[in-house]
């Protein structure tokens, strides 16, 4: 287990210098029936996939790509939930290496000083009946300089070294984002999803807050009240709670 001090996170580990994208691999693992916890993890990507199709840029030697195979006992409506435990395990493991308060922003991505630092890209096999595994694909922005960026992101983007001014080390970061996974993931096969919504609400600064919304061709206005148990952003716009299942948040000005 590497000198992991987890329970089911590492339980396998398979390193590649190079690979087209750990997502892929990942899933290959757990087609051929390889254990919840099987880590993989590369030093660079060639195809590094992002979300909506897009690409996750993906140098060598500069940033974690991981993907981390789970079969939770849950019906695939639930698999969403996965995604939050992982921000919140990537937005601790910053919080803790880096020194820096990051910020979670909805649906799934983490935030430093306003800027992308991770990003979260799960994939689930399922059947109607359940879950047969899901992949958490995780890549954190660590030690990658701003020239390493591509020129057509479509968000304002940063790494772990820019915010701080010093180098990260990959293994120290790694070894803390699968220990918060590991633990958060341990209490969430306990406890359900409850407990990852609070952690995840006192994450984001939206909470609270007047925002707009886009939201399929529909702008709604309203505030923040938290988390739905189904992942959805629930908005209170005048007098009715609405569900914010997928769409674009943006904070009023003060
Ligand atoms: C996003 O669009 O924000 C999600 C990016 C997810 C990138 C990670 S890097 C490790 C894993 N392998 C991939 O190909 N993608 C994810």
């Amino acid at each position: 287990r590497a000198g992991l001090d987890t329970r089911i996170i590492g339980r396998e580990l398979v390193f590649f210098d190079e690979t087209d994208s750990t997502n892929l691999r990942a899933r290959e693992l757990g087609d051929n029936g390889h254990p919840e916890g099987t880590v993989v993890i590369a030093d660079r990507q060639t195809a590094g996939k992002g979300r909506l199709g897009r690409y996750w840029a993906s140098p060598p030697a500069v940033n974690l790509y991981t993907s981390i195979l789970l079969r939770p006992p849950i019906l695939p409506y639930d698999g969403p939930q996965l995604t939050f435990l992982s921000a919140v395990a990537v937005a601790r493991a910053v919080e803790e290496i880096g020194g820096l308060r990051p910020l979670v922003k909805w649906p799934n991505d983490v935030l430093l000083g306003g800027r992308k630092v991770a990003g979260l890209l799960n994939e689930m096999n399922a059947e109607t009946e359940g879950v047969r595994y899901i992949v958490l694909g995780i890549g954190v922005n660590l030690n990658m300089r701003p020239e390493q960026f591509p020129d057509d992101l479509r968000y304002p983007a940063t790494s772990l070294a820019i915010e701080t001014g010093r180098e990260v080390s990959r293994l120290a970061f790694a070894r803390a984002l699968y220990r918060h996974l590991d633990s958060l993931y341990g209490e969430y096969l306990t406890s359900g999803f409850p407990p990852v919504i609070r952690a995840w609400e006192e994450m984001c600064d939206l909470i609270g807050r007047d925002v707009e919304v886009d939201c399929q061709s529909r702008l709604i206005r309203g505030r923040v009240e938290g988390l739905d148990t189904d992942g959805g952003l629930l908005v209170r716009a005048e007098g009715t709670l609405e569900k914010i299942l997928a769409g674009d948040v943006r904070p009023l000005e003060r």
